[in-house]
């Protein structure tokens, strides 16, 4: 940029002046460059500003004038190419902002993986729906449970082992109908159900289980069973059978043969335990009997007037059978089940 140094040519300087302006402001590749040619070019020290100051020194008042002029001519010129340098930047800065920012609307989405109920969980629904399916309701029961409902009103004797301390696992919430432990299977349901509805009844009562015992491929602290009863006039063991052979057939294949062994509960009288041919072998499903009468005195059923049937059985056992649970002997193994690494459940759902 040339300085008006010569005033007594003014008019070729500020010619020049206006002429290295516009190359100058071209240039500018930035806001911030074309700022500080701006200030170069028209602030305090600016050639401008100096040429306005010395215009005093110019006696003859034609000449000033037209100086003057000359300078505000320039000095609008160079504004001007500032304003439109200006305004081309801003957009060119824009652009470039946009296209960093920009997003690619035709990328495939990051789709979440989506979760399924456990194995248990969806075993059971099962089973609990198809008993709906044949009429029945479900309930669901306390887990901590008091001494009095787990053996006492399901006719379990004093002397009987499961009421041992290394067997059951108490807890210490005081003395309240003989104590409170975690249930050992969801029979105190039964009487729970008993008293609360007058006959008929038909429920199922899904729900956690616990015993003291180590786990190992057929047992676990923690399980699960379902727990069945049907109380109404006249339910005789035909009743039963039918019911679970059906049930049976459901849950593992239509051509599904059953049968029923012999066994004892204190709660039912008779008691069996229904098996299943499933894979070539016989497999005990579920427990089950006619309800004990003494069952029906602890709720205040009157035992001459109705009579029924229960069951419990384990979902870990039939989901083990259903789906081909086994260690790598082939041996079934409900520990997979417990795995909280999901690959190992992902193979069965
Ligand atoms: N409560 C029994 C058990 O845990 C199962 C059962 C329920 C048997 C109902 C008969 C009737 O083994």
């Amino acid at each position: 940029m040339s300085a008006i140094t010569n005033l007594a040519d003014p008019m070729d300087s500020l010619q020049q002046l206006v002429i290295d302006a516009t190359t100058e402001i071209g240039d500018a590749i930035s806001i911030d460059q074309l700022d500080a040619i701006d200030t170069t070019l028209m602030g305090r020290g600016s050639s401008i500003s100096e040429a306005r100051r010395g215009l005093g020194a110019i006696k003859d008042p034609d000449e000033r004038r037209d100086t003057g002029r000359a300078i505000n001519d320039v000095a609008n010129q160079i504004k001007d190419l500032v304003t439109a340098k200006r305004s081309t930047l801003v957009a060119t800065e824009e652009a470039a902002a946009l296209a960093a920012d920009r997003v690619d609307v035709t990328l495939p989405g990051r789709i979440p993986p989506r979760g399924t109920h456990h194995l248990i969980t969806q075993t059971i629904d099962e089973i609990v729906d198809i008993f709906v399916g044949l009429g029945y309701t479900m309930a669901r029961g306390p887990e901590a449970e008091t001494e009095f409902y787990n053996f006492t009103a399901m006719n379990i004797p004093e002397t009987h082992p499961s009421r041992h301390e290394s067997d059951t696992l108490y807890l210490d919430y005081g003395e309240k109908d003989g104590g409170v432990l975690l249930r050992t299977h969801t029979s105190p349901m039964q009487a729970r159900y008993m008293e609360q509805h007058d006959p008929p009844v038909y429920v199922v009562v899904p729900g956690k289980v616990f015993r003291s015992d180590a786990v190992d491929s057929t047992h676990s602290p923690v399980f699960h069973q379902i727990e069945g009863l049907a109380v109404d006039h006249n339910i005789t063991f035909a009743d039963l059978k039918g019911t679970l052979a059906t049930f049976a057939r459901e849950f593992l294949g239509k051509d599904t043969k059953v049968k029923f062994i012999p066994h004892y509960f204190p709660f039912t009288e008779p008691s069996a335990e229904m098996h299943a041919y499933s894979n070539g072998r016989w497999i005990e499903l579920l427990g089950c009997g006619m309800v004990n009468p003494a069952v029906f005195e602890h709720v205040g059923y009157d035992p001459s007037a109705v009579t029924g049937f229960a069951f419990g059985m384990g979902p870990e056992r039939l989901a083990i059978i259903r789906h081909g649970i086994t260690d790598i002997h082939g041996n079934n193994d409900l520990r997979p089940l417990l795995d909280p690494d999901q690959r190992i459940l992902r193979q069965y759902v």
